[in-house]
């Protein structure tokens, strides 16, 4: 199976968790980047029985309101009962890399209003230790330099990402070779850097449910 299959698996079992949402009025949390646009898709046949979503980025609120699903801002809401969303790296413990598509600050909000993330993967992004992958931070434009040597300081070898500019007029440093073994310290860590509006570690609030595409099909985890 290509890499965009088992995307498509797992963004169409997700439908499942949105199902016993559907008909009663439930605002659900919808992510970002190419797995999530399938999900959005997958979506799309149930769309006239759901209140309404929350989208994580502009991208993925332009999907949904293509598909006539009703966008909602997050402010209008108490509570999403689930977050459906992808990830650029899971470990065992369900803690995360996302950022990849840069909507990292709005991915991470959405989803500390959600009770329940369910992250759809497929199997290239299990990984043992985090880091692989470059950490996306988020950053005020002024303290770009000052970030970008206290990343330094902390072992990783931060990069610009080009051109990029994120939905809330940010940039976005891509910080390379890092071994994370302590997600949850590295998260609080780079958050506290003057001028940090956060960063893609998913680890205080990562996981509650993954759906893994594999070749031997969808398989469903709970957070250890
Ligand atoms: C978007 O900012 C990211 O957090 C995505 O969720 C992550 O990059 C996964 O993207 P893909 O589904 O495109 O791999």
């Amino acid at each position: 199976m290509t890499q965009d299959e088992l995307k498509r698996a797992v963004a169409q079992a997700a439908v499942a968790y949105v199902v016993p949402h559907l008909d009663t009025g439930a605002v659900i949390g919808v992510g970002t980047g190419s797995t999530a646009d399938l999900f959005i898709d997958a979506l799309a046949p149930h769309g006239a029985r759901l209140a309404g979503a929350v989208a994580s980025s502009e991208r993925s609120a332009k999907r949904l309101a293509g598909h006539g699903i009703r966008i909602v801002e997050l402010n209008e809401v108490d509570t999403l009962p689930v977050y459906i969303d992808g990830a650029d790296e899971i470990d065992g413990s369900f803690a995360m890399i996302k950022g990849g598509g840069g909507a990292l600050t709005r991915e991470k909000i959405v989803a500390a209003v959600a009770r329940q993330f369910v992250c759809i993967a497929d199997a290239s992004k299990k990984v043992a230790v985090l880091g692989r992958f470059p950490l996306p931070v988020e950053v005020i434009p002024m303290a770009r330099a000052y970030v970008a040597r206290q990343l330094t300081a902390l072992g990783g070898a931060p990069k610009l990402r080009e051109g990029f500019i994120t939905d809330n007029g940010n940039l976005i440093l891509d910080v390379h070779g890092l071994s994370i073994t302590d997600p949850v310290g590295m998260e609080t860590r780079i958050n506290q850097i003057a001028g940090v509006v956060t960063n893609g570690l998913f680890a205080a609030r990562g996981a509650d449910v993954l759906l893994l595409g594999t070749e031997q099909g969808v398989v469903e985890s709970r957070r250890p």
